[in-house]
């Protein structure tokens, strides 16, 4: 049967639910169109952008009649800036619809027919909750400047002068990046032509330690004087670190670049559940320090440990998770791709004196089967993947391992509920819980933890 609909088509639509992914999801009769910037409840004109056999997408050019779950976007760069996509939802619809899109993927993609799904853990602040921002760098006919890129475009930057997912300081730095750029005569990179110096700004701030590490991303060679730019950001007693990274590709890419310490430590420190972790450019941290309290809480309590456990800690980062169980497991045993996490996990288990966690950098798929018989067996093992999932050879080495019991953090319900159900179907795990959790107030993300056992 054709589509309904057909290319650059004007349609009026009633917007029902989000789908993954924060569409909005509308029905001709039964034709499903996702609906870009249409909320849950409004009624809208849209313009057909792409049309598929089995769906459509659309953008909303006109609210006919406002739903009741909007309200006023608080930030004067929404909607333009594609940092937030929801300020204008009423945070219990973003909360609740981050739920359902659990609940749909575990039914729709892992076939739980009732998925033991608990109750959505809504964030503490829905604003200022970032710790880390990338800032692009764009040039105006009157000098450089920074911001994020316009909502749904890569070529095209937006400048920020307040925004609200990060700290007061964080936008005093960014700004007093700005104005040095501008006082200097620096030019920015064009993404289009590939000229240009300047890229990117990445600011970090530990939020209970109150450091901040600031990295300046540039084209290749010295063009700017090292010594007004540390300057300027030591102005700042909370900057603590600072980097200049050279990325000479057109990938827009800010980490595992050659880069240079300017001034200052190496890297900052962050407090976590009452650990400290130092935190270098490129590894990973979870944004949203408060947040990740509360989730490592509730890996924490899935993984239910009694002090006599053998623990795998898969995709361990910098050691946070694995370090949190340390205090109440026999042995951990921590795996990361990235050689820099890996060091800072280290450093992280001596810092916090912790001495029954070791650490080995490697790819899960390729270097599990080593860790299980170097290690054995382990009782509990805590996956945290990237939003692909256990991909590669990784599913298939876990479920071979046979540990007892899986704590599995995901960033992505879609490749969680595929995950979940492969290893029920071929390695015999049971789903007994997930409890999602929003990290990421405004945006379309949704984390979740679920436990899975050995039938
Ligand atoms: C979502 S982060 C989780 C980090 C950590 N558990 C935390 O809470 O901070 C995912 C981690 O997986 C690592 N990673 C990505 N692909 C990997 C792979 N194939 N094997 C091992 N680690 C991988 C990344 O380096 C990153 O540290």
């Amino acid at each position: 049967m054709a589509a309904p609909v057909t290319k650059d088509q004007e349609l009026e639509l009633d917007i029902d639910r989000l789908a993954y992914g924060g569409n909005g999801v509308a029905r001709l009769n039964g034709f499903v169109v996702f609906v870009r910037r249409g909320l849950p409840g409004d009624r809208v004109r849209a313009r057909v952008t792409k049309v598929q056999r089995r769906h459509a997408e659309a953008l909303a050019t006109e609210v006919l009649t406002p739903s009741p779950l909007r309200v006023e976007a608080p930030c004067k760069h929404y909607p333009a800036c594609g940092g937030c996509r929801f300020q204008d939802l009423a945070y219990e619809a973003q909360a609740q619809s981050k739920h359902d899109q659990v609940a749909d993927a575990l039914r729709r993609i892992g076939g739980f027919a009732e998925p033991p799904l608990d109750e959505l853990l809504p964030a503490d602040d829905i604003f200022h909750y970032r710790n880390k921002l990338e800032y692009s760098f764009t040039q105006l006919e009157d000098g450089p400047t920074l911001g994020f890129h316009k909502a749904g475009r890569w070529d095209e930057v937006l400048q920020i002068d307040e925004c609200w997912l990060t700290t007061d300081a964080g936008n005093a730095v960014r700004n007093a990046v700005r104005e040095w750029a501008r006082g200097d005569k620096l030019v920015a990179y064009d993404q289009t032509e590939h000229t240009g110096y300047l890229r990117h700004l990445v600011v970090r701030e530990g939020r209970n330690t109150g450091q901040m590490l600031v990295q300046l991303v540039t084209n290749t060679g010295e063009k700017f004087d090292r010594g007004g730019f540390v300057d300027v950001l030591r102005e700042f007693p909370e900057v603590r670190s600072i980097h200049w990274a050279v990325n000479d590709r057109p990938a827009e890419v800010t980490t595992n670049l050659p880069s240079e310490l300017l001034w200052g430590e190496e890297a900052i420190e962050e407090e976590l559940c009452g650990l400290r972790f130092r935190v270098r450019p490129n590894a990973f941290l979870q944004t949203n320090t408060g947040m990740a309290e509360k989730l490592y809480g509730i890996a924490r309590e899935f993984a239910a440990l009694t002090g006599s456990e053998t623990v795998y800690d898969l995709y361990c980062g910098i050691g946070t998770i694995g370090l949190v169980l340390a205090r109440d497991a026999l042995t951990v045993w921590g795996l990361d791709v990235s050689e820099e996490s890996i060091a800072c996990a280290l450093e992280n288990a001596d810092l916090n004196e912790i001495h029954n966690a070791a650490y080995f950098a490697g790819n899960v798929g390729q270097s599990l089967e080593d860790l299980h018989t170097r290690s054995g067996t382990p009782d509990v093992v805590v996956v945290d993947p990237p939003r692909a999932g256990l991909a590669g050879k990784a599913l298939k080495r876990l479920g071979e391992i046979g540990a007892r019991r899986i704590v599995y953090v995901s960033c992505n319900p879609t490749t969680l509920a595929g995950d979940v159900k492969r290893l029920r179907t071929e390695y015999g795990y049971d789903l007994r819980r997930v409890k999602p959790v929003d990290m990421f107030p405004h945006t379309p993300h949704v984390e979740s933890v679920s436990l899975l056992e050995l039938a």
